[in-house]
């Protein structure tokens, strides 16, 4: 495994195995990996000859308030991690090397940038859809691989995509969670033993409403309501939202039937988490 932290370095190292015709799979990471980054990895290594993984918190995705200084980096495990999965080669780059001096362009998706979590986190997906397309330039992978539980962000990533004609293929791996039902994230770190039993209620209200909807529920204001009292019983918890969404335009349903996603994001003391159901 090489880890290589020059731009320019790796896009070179990479064109030499696109000339052999070797294929190349891609995890964007921001590092501090779980299970839920590893089975992109593992995803990654059973479908292409060669698998990259990039460590990066990327600044212009956090708000001034946000976690960005404490955000959890723990390098040499979440190497040895790559090592162990197999990984090819670790792009780690230095700020200034992704944001010279001078820098100035920005890519937005429109309109799917205004729904859920863009509310509290203005600024958030502007700057996550910059870093995937510099990394998908630098990198020029076959295929890019991000999870579900960043559904918003994936369907964002899924339209740039498309809608800038970049040559790669996108795959959204399911959901991964512990044994008792909490989404996997790198911010649950930040929970402390009682807030780690509160934030179950995240994947209790989707079980809850997808047993409703399962037994013939389709008023989504309804559903959205239960779900919103099972949340409010937990005192360390304060709902962002709780929607039914389009899973493609992300648009709130009236009705629920047929495809449908299910999205919460809720605060557990002084950390959001989230959390979805997708009904494809
Ligand atoms: O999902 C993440 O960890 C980040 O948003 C990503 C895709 C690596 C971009 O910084």
């Amino acid at each position: 495994m090489r880890l290589i932290k020059s731009p320019s370095l790796i896009n070179k190292e990479l064109k030499k195995r696109r000339i052999k015709g070797q294929g190349i799979g891609f995890v964007p990471t921001m590092g501090a990996l779980h299970e839920g980054h590893l089975s992109l990895i593992r995803q990654a290594r059973r479908d292409n000859d060669i698998v990259v993984v990039s460590i990066f918190v990327n600044p212009k995705q956090f708000g001034p308030k946000e976690d960005l200084k404490k955000y959890p980096r723990p390098l040499s495990k979440d190497l040895k991690l790559c090592r162990k999965e197999g990984v090819d080669f670790v792009f780690f780059p230095k700020n200034e090397d992704i944001y010279p001096g001078g820098f100035s362009t920005y890519v937005n998706v429109e309109g799917l940038d205004k729904f859920l979590c863009a509310k509290s986190r203005p600024g958030h997906f502007r700057g996550v859809t910059t870093i995937v397309a510099k990394l998908l330039n630098i990198i020029a992978p076959d295929v890019l691989y991000l999870g579900q539980k960043d559904i918003q962000q994936a369907v964002i990533l899924q339209r740039m995509v498309k809608d800038l004609n970049i040559p790669v293929k996108v795959k959204v791996m399911p959901i991964v969670r512990s044994k008792d039902g909490l989404a996997l994230s790198s911010r649950n770190a930040y929970l402390n033993h009682k807030e780690r039993r509160d934030a179950l209620v995240l994947s209790q209200a989707l079980k809850l409403a997808v047993f409703f909807i399962n037994n013939g529920a389709s008023d989504a204001k309804r559903i959205i309501l239960r779900m919103r009292q099972l949340i409010e019983k937990r005192q360390s918890v304060r709902i962002d939202y709780v929607e039914i969404v389009d899973p493609v335009t992300l648009k709130p349903l009236k009705k629920v039937a047929g495809s449908f996603l299910i999205v919460l994001a809720v605060w557990v003391g002084k950390t959001r988490l989230i959390d979805n159901f997708l009904r494809k």
